[in-house]
């Protein structure tokens, strides 16, 4: 039990960005590696729970041990998530585009003839706000939030306004390298407080979460 803490359980992880189509060549997206999300999905296989990695594009290999749902769009994103429910723990680690364009154009829009085009935008889907107010909700909900100022207090706001346990808040602001980088420097919010971590290889970051994971997971088991 010790050297698989999450075995027999079942861990769904989202990772990447999301791309939202504007025409055939054209998109919306974050900017997102997908590093820290894959790396958590191959921490909670090591860790002996049956992972599947939701994955919008990424440069990555696949996890070892892990199976893998790639798409493209938030709404496929989170198809493929409720497909794959229910789990005890689940992760949002991608980084979903907020809105998308409201009509996507079958044939590339071309410039030079007349006004510069005007994007129209509407908002998609909150994977996680879904799946940490729907049913059947994971034992364990797990957001990040990406910010570039007042991390804590955006991060605190967050936890409430979407219905999850945990938020894994990080810093991302200019001159920080994460957004790429193999580091990150993360603070851990819960109810009980929070957890500020010194800065971590992204994958010493998955592990140390999925201990804790494993962790709440064994408290609440009868
Ligand atoms: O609101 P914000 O995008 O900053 O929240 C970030 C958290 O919410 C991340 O865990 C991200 O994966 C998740 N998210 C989501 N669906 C969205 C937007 C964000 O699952 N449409």
């Amino acid at each position: 039990l010790a050297l698989l803490p999450l075995a027999g359980k079942r861990v769904l992880v989202t990772s990447g960005p999301t791309h939202e189509p504007i025409d055939p060549v054209r998109y919306i997206a974050n900017r997102s590696s997908g590093k820290q999300g894959h790396a958590i999905a191959a921490a909670a296989a090591e860790a002996g729970a049956e992972v599947i990695l939701v994955s919008g594009p990424v440069n990555l290999p696949d996890p070892p041990g892990v199976r893998v749902r790639r798409v493209s769009t938030a709404r496929e994103m989170l198809a493929a998530v409720l497909e794959n429910l229910p789990v005890d723990l689940a992760i949002f680690a991608a980084a979903v585009a907020d809105w998308r364009a409201a009509e996507e154009a079958d044939a590339k829009i071309k410039k030079g003839k007349g006004p510069v085009p005007q994007l129209s935008l509407v908002e998609n889907p909150d994977i996680l706000a879904t799946v940490a107010k729907g049913s059947p909700r994971p034992r364990l909900v797990v957001g990040f939030a990406a910010e570039t100022d007042t991390v804590l207090e955006h991060a605190r706001a967050k936890l409430a306004r979407k219905g999850c346990d945990w938020i894994v808040a990080n810093d991302v602001g200019k001159g920080t390298g994460v957004m790429g980088g193999g580091s990150n420097t993360v603070h851990l919010i819960s109810e009980e407080g929070i957890e500020s971590w010194p800065t971590m290889d992204k994958s010493e970051v998955a592990r140390r979460l999925v201990a804790r994971a494993a962790e709440r997971l064994r408290e609440d088991t009868p």
